[in-house]
């Protein structure tokens, strides 16, 4: 079968989206959306894509598409989302699935009424790591998890610079506590039932980007697990990579730690010192990785109509956690979930 696939949102995900699916045999990129037009054509010419268009409602009823990836902001995921699945077209939507929980409820609510299958983007889900701690947890060998704690934050280019435009849009516990959330949902299998949450407004207030500078989340799993989850937006950019990314699982029977800046390359330059991410990567123009990996799975469930390891229900109940973390943070009390 060939899949004809269409992005909507072609910024920096959107695109990693077109390398991916361009590089696999059996999908068909058929489309594009972007409400900028400059964008739309440059990105279109780059990846040989025929279609254009400034409105996805007009994209979605001109082409015959079996598959949409939605790479728009955090906060703008629901009415893309919503066209695509009255639309009756299978959805990629990044994470996180939305920035309000009223929003991924109808989201998924439209996917099941449409018959439709909608896959959050936790691609970090294939990452090495994670597939490693995964078979050894279903193996038995290191018995049941008791406690996580779990750090990714970002130097102070991604809110000033990167999502300069809508950093003020989204907040931490949506744009990347939604990954460690997950990672540890997936890895313990355990449901979020109490939220304890801090947060800080100092550096990115002070220069006009209203989001807190960090998050810092405990949450209470209903297997007893415990996460412990930070997030911090204003590391300097002087540090060698974007990306502060670790983790440490500890079991009754024993444990496992991360460090994902380990990436077994620094390069040194005139002008920087940078330590490249090795998860996902160019080789010689094919992209090997766990983004790629997570696409492929959205296609292959698309063919063979299987439902995705990352689920509309996932997605919601990684945006609830991170709604309560916010909502902690704001009232300074302990948040349930029911
Ligand atoms: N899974 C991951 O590891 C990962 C990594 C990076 C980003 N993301 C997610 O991907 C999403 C996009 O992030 P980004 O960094 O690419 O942002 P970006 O700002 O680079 O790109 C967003 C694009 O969406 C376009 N857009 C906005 N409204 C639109 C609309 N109504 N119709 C069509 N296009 C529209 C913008 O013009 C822009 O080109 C975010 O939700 C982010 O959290 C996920």
């Amino acid at each position: 079968m060939m899949v004809k696939v269409g992005v909507i949102g072609v910024g920096l995900q959107g695109q990693t989206h077109l390398k991916c699916y361009k590089a696999l045999p059996d999908v068909e990129v058929v489309a594009i959306s972007d409400v900028n037009p400059e964008r739309l054509e440059e990105v279109g010419e780059q990846y040989g894509v025929p279609g254009r268009y400034t409105d996805y409602r007009e994209m979605l009823k001109k082409e015959s598409l079996d598959a949409v990836s939605v790479a728009t902001p955090d906060h703008l995921h629901r009415d893309p989302v919503l066209a695509c699945t009255e639309a009756k077209v299978n959805v990629l939507c990044e994470k996180p699935l939305a920035t309000r929980v009223e929003d991924a409820e109808a989201m998924v609510k439209a996917a099941k009424d449409a018959g439709v299958k909608l896959m959050v983007n936790f691609s970090n889900r294939w990452m090495s790591y994670m597939a490693i701690t995964k078979k050894a947890i279903e193996d038995g060998e290191l018995g049941e998890p008791l406690y996580a704690y779990a750090r990714l934050s970002n130097t102070i280019y991604v809110p000033t610079g990167m999502l300069k435009t809508w950093s003020s849009h989204t907040k931490l516990p949506f744009w990347l506590m939604s990954h460690t959330i997950d990672r540890v949902r997936w890895l313990f299998g355990g449901r979020a039932v109490k939220v304890y949450g801090v947060a800080r407004s100092k550096v990115l207030k002070s220069i006009g980007i209203d989001t807190p500078d960090f998050y810092a989340a405990l949450v209470e799993f209903d297997n007893g697990a415990v996460g412990n989850f930070e997030s911090c937006w204003v590391l300097p950019n002087t540090r060698p990579s974007v990306v502060d990314s670790k983790m440490e699982l500890v079991f009754t029977k024993g444990s496992v730690s991360i460090d994902a800046q380990q990436t077994m390359i620094q390069k040194a330059t005139e002008s920087s010192y940078t330590v490249p991410g090795t998860l996902f990567v160019d080789i010689y123009g094919t992209p090997v990785g766990f983004v790629m990996e997570a696409i492929r799975h959205f296609v292959k469930c698309v063919e063979e109509d299987r439902e995705p390891w990352a689920s509309g229900e996932d997605g919601l109940e990684v945006v609830r956690t991170c709604a309560a973390i916010v909502r902690s943070a704001e009232t300074g009390r302990p948040v349930e979930l029911s």
